[in-house]
């Protein structure tokens, strides 16, 4: 919901534009910060989802930890603040040069997605004299039943290594010996609403623990990745239900005294504190169809191309007329490049605010230059200091 106020500051920027709101932000963070400690589980923050300046400042200001994929997400956590200490690496194909640069920078845990990935762990950091961290990604079957596309922790899926190589993998782990043990580690995947999922999701995490301890390793951190949704729908009831997930965690996980329990969200910190504002370009009145077209496109907002991803548009200029159907396109020349068919809005014209809802998650961070469009702008409302 944009206030008056809020409307009349977008009309006078260059659109389009990410607009973050800072407060929203912020109650977010520590709503889930105080559900979390409640259980003293550890929260990183999966930085994949969006590494806008503005947005990481406030992330690492509330503590949590970072959640990486790629060399460059370990630097830029570390250089913006986040402690080297909570830092931990997935990703199913590291290099050589990541694995190295991450081995520099003393993070906290390397979750390992293959046995080769653990032998050239264990090698690089021998060259190093160094041991490295590792918790094992463990691909645990369970349906996340959410959109295929998003799906991790399936047998089809490439993520992870798979039950019935966890036997050789043991015998890897034995093996080098410059590699610390430090738990397991899963990702079922994305946007997931419902939350009997992770119920699923916490058998299997003790059926897998007990079956490292059975075998002389000490389990310190299971980690359960992250992959709580957000209502795209309702993007004004904007505070997901952090209680109602930890809950689960705590009821369903049998944890051990010894044992820490590590989180990595992304969508669900970040996912509604962001829209997307654009410009009508132009409206065609078709015999078939209405088009409104903005001046965003996907190269602004890849998901609605890839995923057929819903963000709930909204016209800022004009309330209370009668509703017409429109689909809702970008600039950009592919058919693809279509944010909703069918969405009933005001009658709109040249110069209209266009909102797109709820994309602070894998929007801004997915942007191209296809086209060899502009950078993408933003624009912020300031977190409360
Ligand atoms: N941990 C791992 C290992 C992951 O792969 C991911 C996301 C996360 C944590 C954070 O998941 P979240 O809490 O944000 O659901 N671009 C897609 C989503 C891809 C998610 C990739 N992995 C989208 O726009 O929907």
């Amino acid at each position: 919901m944009f206030s008056d106020k809020d409307i009349s500051h977008f009309a006078s920027l260059e659109t389009p534009f990410y607009h973050y709101d800072l407060a929203l932000l912020q109650k977010t963070l520590a709503t889930c910060a105080t559900a979390a400690k409640l259980y003293n589980f550890h929260v990183h923050y999966a930085m994949k989802a969006n590494f806008n300046q503005r947005v990481l400042d406030c992330i690492e200001a509330i503590g949590f930890g970072a959640d990486c994929v790629s060399v460059g997400e370990v630097n830029r956590a570390i250089e913006v603040g986040f402690d080297k200490g909570k830092v931990v690496f997935a990703g199913v194909g590291k290099s050589d040069k990541e694995i190295n640069g991450a081995l520099d920078q003393d993070i906290f845990c390397f979750n390992v997605e293959s046995i080769q990935e653990l032998e050239v762990i264990d090698e690089l950091a021998g060259a190093k004299g160094k041991k490295a961290s590792v918790a094992i990604r463990i691909n645990p079957n369970v349906d996340a039943h959410t959109h295929h596309n998003i799906t991790t922790g399936l047998d089809e899926n490439k993520f992870g290594i798979n039950s019935w190589d966890l036997p050789a993998c043991a015998e890897t782990l034995r093996k080098c010996a410059n590699l610390e043990f430090l738990g397991i580690h899963f990702h079922i995947g994305s946007q997931i609403t419902n939350l009997d999922v992770y119920k699923n999701l916490c058998v299997r995490v003790n059926e897998f623990a007990t079956w490292f301890e059975e075998r002389g390793f000490s389990v310190k951190v299971l980690n359960v990745g992250g992959g709580l949704g957000i209502d795209y729908h309702n993007p004004d009831q904007q505070i997901p239900d952090f209680d109602a997930y930890f809950k689960i965690f705590n009821e369903f996980l049998n944890v051990r005294p010894n044992q820490e329990v590590h989180f990595e969200l992304g969508r669900a910190l970040v996912g509604q504190c962001s829209s997307l504002i654009s410009k009508v370009l132009y409206v065609k009145n078709g015999k078939k169809k209405n088009f409104i077209i903005l001046d965003a496109g996907m190269t602004e907002l890849m998901r609605p191309a890839l995923y057929q991803a819903y963000h709930k548009i909204e016209n800022l200029s004009k309330s209370g007329l009668p509703a017409v159907k429109y689909d809702v396109v970008g600039p950009i020349c592919e058919s693809t490049d279509c944010f909703g068919k069918e969405v009933e809005l005001p009658e709109s014209h040249r110069g209209d605010l266009i909102a797109l809802r709820s994309t602070g998650a894998y929007g801004e961070v997915m942007a191209s230059k296809y086209n060899l469009r502009d950078e993408i702008r933003s624009a912020y409302s300031e977190a409360v200091s």
